[in-house]
């Protein structure tokens, strides 16, 4: 039989999805699964991005062009100079998610064996992009200690050699929930700078900053235009993960240049979708008031729940929807593995993502797991409970 390729050999296995297996021998069983361990948000898309695919004048459902249609890129930029980003249609291009805008800027700033330092915990996606560009990634431990917040600065200048090619950040940060402050952002505006660096931020979650905070893009930070390279998506802004609709953006034009010609490789973003992305801007402040005041209530409650638990330590999240958990236990894949498959109460169990996946560093993270707070409060309340009931009879 022809072999595998070693980069495919070494893809790695999203740490989230390995369990979909051990949850659905649970369904099998008539368990009820209680999920913490996926971004899927269960807050409804807004109407007017669903009817403007019901209803559109389109004969032919034809590509657009490969950065996007003049239309949605143009009033992209109008939605950004809302939040003291000032750009022009040409500093961005649309792709297929936030995902495929990661897998552009790391092939236009990469080469193979070159190195990105990143934060851990980080997404744990980003691990299959590097693996995909043949990339390394060089982690820097943020601590829960600290809340996740950015390692000190020096930490990372230790780690930064010839190969050193950016400084890859998400914020705020899935898993961690944490929101770096401006100050954060300048620190490592001037690290880049310094030391002639890209700095990409993942800031996907922009829109969800808790607390009267306000985000602070790297965008906003003119003095590293050339430098700076943003990532976004409408997936989780508008509950629209399934629309596949996200941007790479940049002032740097041979960064642009060179993602363009990446997009041009696949031809187009989806085109129904970028008709929804486009209605969608048009969504008022109101909805977003409510979605905010919606997951901090989340927030709230899943923290104090588990802030009840013995031996459980949890840093409290900022923005996004997660936050990482320390558990009495020695291994969380084989604690989240036994709930769904050896454990319930009246029938019902939860399903978590396990921590390490989220690190490059070997063994860290192992009594860690990941709760992605996309469930209703009753939901949270009932699913810590279970978590309670499990740590008091699991036996490592
Ligand atoms: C931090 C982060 N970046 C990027 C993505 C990719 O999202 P999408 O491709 O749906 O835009 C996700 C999805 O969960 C994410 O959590």
């Amino acid at each position: 039989m022809p072999s595998i390729s070693k980069k495919g050999q070494h893809m790695p296995q999203s740490p989230i999805r390995k369990l979909v297996p051990y949850a659905e021998m649970a369904y099998k069983q008539g368990k009820t699964v209680y999920h913490l361990n996926i971004g899927q948000p269960d807050i409804k898309t807004p109407e007017i991005a669903l009817d403007a695919v019901k209803v559109h004048s389109l004969e032919i459902l034809a590509y657009t062009r490969s950065e996007g249609s003049d239309e949605y890129r143009t009033k992209i930029a109008n939605y950004y100079s809302k939040h003291d980003i000032h750009l022009t249609k040409s500093d961005i291009i649309v792709t297929t998610g936030g995902s495929e805008a990661l897998m552009f800027a790391f092939g236009s700033v990469m080469d193979t064996d070159d190195e990105v330092i990143i934060p851990e915990p980080f997404y744990a996606n980003y691990n299959g992009f590097s693996t995909a560009s043949g990339v390394n990634i060089v982690p820097v431990i943020s601590k829960i200690e600290d809340n996740f917040a950015l390692p000190p600065i020096e930490e990372f200048e230790k780690l930064i050699t010839p190969k050193t090619k950016a400084i890859l950040i998400c914020n705020p940060g899935n898993p961690t929930g944490y929101l770096y402050s401006k100050e954060e952002i300048k620190k490592l505006a001037h690290i880049v700078k310094k030391h002639n660096l890209f700095l990409i931020s993942d800031e996907v979650y922009r829109e969800f900053a808790y607390d009267g905070v306000q985000h602070y893009s790297i965008m906003q930070e003119e003095d590293i235009a050339e430098h700076a390279i943003m990532i976004d998506s409408v997936s989780k802004r508008y509950s629209m993960c399934g629309a596949r609709i996200g941007c790479i953006v940049s002032k740097n034009k041979d960064v642009i240049s060179t993602a363009l010609k990446f997009a041009q490789a696949r031809l187009s973003p989806p085109t129904l979708a970028q008709i929804a992305s486009e209605a969608a801007l048009q969504t008022p402040q109101s909805y977003f008031d409510d979605v905010i005041e919606e997951y901090v209530a989340r927030r709230n409650t899943l923290i104090s729940e588990l802030e009840k638990i013995e031996g459980v330590k949890v840093a409290k999240p900022k923005g996004a929807f997660y936050c990482i958990v320390e558990l009495p236990v020695k291994n969380s894949d084989a604690f989240a593995q036994w709930l769904l498959e050896s454990f319930d109460v009246d029938g019902e169990t939860i399903m978590v993502a396990p921590a390490a996946g989220f690190y490059s560093t070997p063994g860290v993270g192992l009594n860690q797991i990941r709760i992605a707070y996309v469930l209703n409060q009753g939901s949270l309340i009932k699913a810590v409970s279970i978590l309670k009931e499990a740590l008091k009879v699991y036996k490592d």
